[in-house]
């Protein structure tokens, strides 16, 4: 890995391997654990089809926007700002992007670090015979010990420094080309297993016919959330993957397969837990213990349920841990291009550091469960902090950049190649970019914050 401008950057060997990383970005727990709850509160089809719509409308051009940054300027997320507009402040919002990555990594780590206890959980068979209060007490008694969650949690970071400290090709790419087919794979076939449930129609019912009258401004507002954090959109991680991308690559190409492959990925997520929810008479709108509660009663009531419940939480920690990285990958290039650290050292630090903030995580559900900041346990803090005002700030400031600052002729030079390329739809891209997304992200930061309430 080099830190200079006179030896060639790390990059992506193939454009699979751009696709496989940036997916393995996107997918990931928003995904498999908060989509289906989240989508479960809000009434099921009709969040669906709103969430698409934003995919759709904010989320391609705010991803093409994280790109042409970051490969037009072959710099992490803070050296990106300070290159293409040197001596403005336009580079806090790539501060504010490694500020986020921080917050973000401490309490990911801490779910992350639970799928990998649900893994241990389930190579021990330790579900069977349970019924739904025991399945409760067991996830509450798990999560608020002490030296448990953070055994699992400093296991799931060893993993992620270890992958990361290997550099773009030789850790990112080739440990996410292996295991992003191999989480699609999984999937299916848990789709498959739920779908032939006797009973299993309410919940596809439940999932695809929309009904728009469930639909409240809440649940329209946590569509467009979620949409970002799904998307892994907002903190400059696809600005630090873009620097990755090789001049020759199709931009809008790869958006395109990395957004499509988030949402099948989500839906499919669907398709496999709602069936099962329904046949089991089991509550939709449950809520985050959806996967770690509900699930295992689930599956130790079908027939292989001990195979499924396996196979299910690996992909659930396989998918974390292909998110991240990409995570972790946003400081560490920072550390090494612009603090002049080896790439080693940078991963050292930076999750170290991730870790110390990530023990106040996940301690916030045991012993520290009544110190509270602002009214807010640290867990809670560190992803309201991060989702609610960095995110929707970072992505509003990231769409005014290219659209009103770069502008149309440079953005256009970036997303085709240098002319290479035939662009149709930039006008649609351009006017998305200056009035549609940023317009929808400040809606939602203002929500977040609780300026406005519907
Ligand atoms: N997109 C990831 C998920 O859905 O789990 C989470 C995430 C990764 C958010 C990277 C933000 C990010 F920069």
């Amino acid at each position: 890995m080099s830190n200079s401008d006179f030896t060639p950057r790390d990059n992506f060997g193939s454009k699979f391997g751009i696709v496989a990383a940036a997916a393995g970005s996107a997918v990931g727990l928003g995904n498999i654990w908060k989509f289906p709850y989240v989508a479960g509160q809000n009434g099921g089809g009709a969040f669906l089809v709103v969430y698409l719509l934003f995919i759709i409308a904010i989320g391609l051009p705010v991803m093409l926007s994280e790109f042409s940054i970051g490969r037009r300027a072959q710099r992490n997320a803070i050296g990106s700002f300070k290159k293409l507009a040197p001596g403005k402040p336009w580079y806090l919002v790539g501060v504010m992007g490694v500020a986020a990555a921080f917050l973000i990594l401490s309490f990911y780590s801490a779910v992350a670090g639970w799928t990998l206890e649900y893994v241990a959980k389930s190579v021990t068979n330790a579900f069977a015979e349970k019924n739904e209060t025991e399945l409760n007490n067991m996830f509450g008694s798990f999560i608020s010990g002490t030296w448990r969650p953070l055994f699992w949690q400093f296991i799931f970071m060893i993993l992620t420094a270890w992958i990361v400290v290997a550099g773009v090709k030789k850790g990112i790419e080739k440990y996410t080309k292996i295991l992003m087919p191999l989480l699609v794979v999984m999937i299916i076939i848990l789709c498959i297993r739920s779908v032939t449930l006797p009973g299993s129609g309410e919940g596809l019912a439940f999932l695809f016919r929309p009904d728009f009258s469930a639909l409240s401004a809440d649940a329209v507002l946590s569509a467009l959330g979620q949409a970002f954090f799904s998307l892994s959109l907002g903190m400059g991680t696809l600005i630090t993957y873009g620097s990755y991308i090789g001049k020759n690559d199709n931009l809008t190409g790869t958006v395109l397969h990395v957004s499509a492959a988030d949402t099948i990925i989500a839906i499919l997520a669907g398709v496999a837990i709602f069936p099962a929810v329904f046949a089991f008479g089991i509550d939709p709108g449950e809520g985050p213990g959806l996967v770690f509660i509900t699930l295992p009663n689930i599956f130790q009531q079908m027939p292989g349920g001990y195979f499924f419940a396996l196979l299910f939480f690996i992909l659930l920690a396989v998918a974390a841990l292909t998110s991240s990285i990409s995570v972790l990958e946003v400081v560490v290039a920072y550390f090494v291009e612009e603090l002049n650290l080896t790439r080693r050292r940078a991963t050292i630090l930076a999750a170290s550091m991730i870790t110390v903030l990530g023990v106040f995580c996940t301690l916030s559900f045991g012993i520290m469960s009544d110190v509270s900041i602002f009214g807010l346990v640290f867990f809670d803090l560190m992803d309201f902090t991060a989702s609610n005002l960095l995110l929707p700030l970072g992505g509003f400031f990231i769409v005014m950049f290219v659209g009103w600052f770069l502008g149309a002729g440079p953005s256009r030079k970036e997303i085709s190649n240098e002319g290479i390329l035939k662009l149709g739809y930039f006008p649609v891209f351009i006017f998305l970019v200056r009035f549609v997304a940023p317009f929808a992200i400040a809606l939602v930061f203002i929500y977040g914050l609780g300026l406005i309430r519907f």
